[in-house]
């Protein structure tokens, strides 16, 4: 029971809270990446590495000579992110999930309407992500909620550009 409540409210261990928490205070283990450069004005764009498994996944960094279409950000090389695979990525202070639907990217929003669980730390079937907390069911391509069909999760619009996959928020 503690240790549930614990997860409730601090998040899991290697969970999206927790790594933020520890960037903040500086003892990060993941090894964040940053995005193309390119001039935005925002904040590049971050992956939050997700245990070693993911890690292995996201071992292409994202181009850094691509301009993204105005108003888009890079945040993938779109060979970092296998097909049937979804990852969190800290995009201008923004949390998203990026899916990869069989060569296809998706963009949503990583933060669960139920009761807020992080959906790029959810399984990936087909486009369906399930939320890792209590496993509501969201359809990436158009945030629509399988489970609750009253819920709705927010999407992004997503343009590959040469190796570049580009978010716009
Ligand atoms: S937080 Fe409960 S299903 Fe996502």
């Amino acid at each position: 029971m503690y240790t549930f409540l614990k997860t409730l409210l601090l998040g899991r261990p290697e969970g999206l809270r927790s790594r933020l928490r520890a960037r903040i205070h500086g003892s990060c283990k993941a090894s964040p990446q940053t995005a193309s450069g390119a001039p935005s004005g925002k904040a590049p764009a971050s992956p939050v590495v997700e245990g070693a498994e993911k890690s292995l996944a996201l071992k292409k960094e994202p181009p850094r000579d691509v301009t993204p279409p105005d108003g888009y950000e890079v945040v993938l090389h779109k060979d970092a992110l296998e097909a049937g695979r979804i990852i969190e990525i800290i995009i201008g202070g923004t949390a998203i999930a990026v899916a990869n639907v069989d060569g296809s990217f998706h963009a949503i929003s990583n933060t669960c309407p139920h009761a807020e669980g992080p959906l790029g730390e959810g399984t990936l079937d087909g486009s369906v992500v399930a939320c890792p907390y209590h496993g509501w069911q969201f359809d990436v391509r158009d945030g629509s909620c399988k489970t609750n069909p009253y819920a709705k999760v927010t999407t992004y619009p997503v343009q590959v550009v040469g190796n570049a996959v580009c978010v716009k928020l």
